[in-house]
């Protein structure tokens, strides 16, 4: 699987160091969680702050929008190797015009579900999509434990794209550890989000490269 540690699970005084860490230890992609304190009860950080983190990190940018408005963010994330942007199915009537805007500008459209969401507020859209990332635990907070729901709805997103044809890939973001990843990876999973678990590793590399095995 894909490894994209959050930068939220990282020293938020010292990002450039978090990043250097991710770069040096050979993770796939940098996970930005960005927070407006509206549609989750946290604030984090927001486009000025991954523009500044470009200038010390070469992987791909991967943003997690928790955000009510994901529209308005869209443009001021431009020009920054922004690879993928998610946006949360819960805060939009208008995806597919969410997700046309995205392609525009650039950007590998993903759609995010939280656990409480039905995957039937998807499906509409998932011929649309390169990614979906599929949380398992609720927004909002890093080191929460794994919801293990989260299994039967991979099952079930993974039948559908098979009965369909469709190609999008699935992250799974949201408590993953060295326990529970082989079976995320055994279920199909493209990519983990990893936050917590990634920066209190004892040995950062061989955590990544075991992930990266599965
Ligand atoms: C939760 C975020 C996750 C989270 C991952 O709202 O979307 O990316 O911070 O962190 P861990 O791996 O600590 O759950
Ligand atoms: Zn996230």
């Amino acid at each position: 699987m894909k490894i994209a540690p959050s930068v939220l699970a990282s020293d938020l005084a010292d990002i450039q160091s978090g990043l250097r860490l991710m770069e040096q230890t050979g993770c796939d992609m940098v996970h930005w969680d960005v927070m407006d304190g509206h549609f989750v009860p946290n604030l984090t950080f927001g486009p000025g702050t991954i523009r500044w983190g470009r200038n010390h990190c070469d992987l791909p940018f991967d943003v997690h929008l928790m955000v009510t408005d994901p529209m308005m963010y869209l443009p001021l994330l431009t020009d920054v190797g922004v690879e993928m942007v998610s946006f949360q199915i819960e805060v939009t009537n208008f995806a597919p015009r969410l997700i046309s805007l995205m392609r525009e500008l650039g950007f590998r459209p993903s759609v995010a579900i939280n656990p409480q969401t039905s995957l039937v507020a998807v499906e509409e859209i998932l011929d649309l999509v390169d990614n979906v990332l599929v949380m398992s635990v609720d927004p909002g907070f890093g080191g929460q434990e794994f919801m293990s729901s989260t299994f039967a709805k991979l099952e079930k997103l993974i039948e559908f794209r098979e009965s369909q044809s469709l190609v999008f890939s699935i992250q799974v973001d949201g408590g993953v550890n060295l326990n529970n990843a082989s079976e995320l990876a055994a279920t199909g999973v493209d990519s983990v989000v990893t936050g917590s678990s990634f920066f209190r590793a004892d040995d950062h590399a061989a955590f990544v490269k075991r992930i990266r095995s599965l």
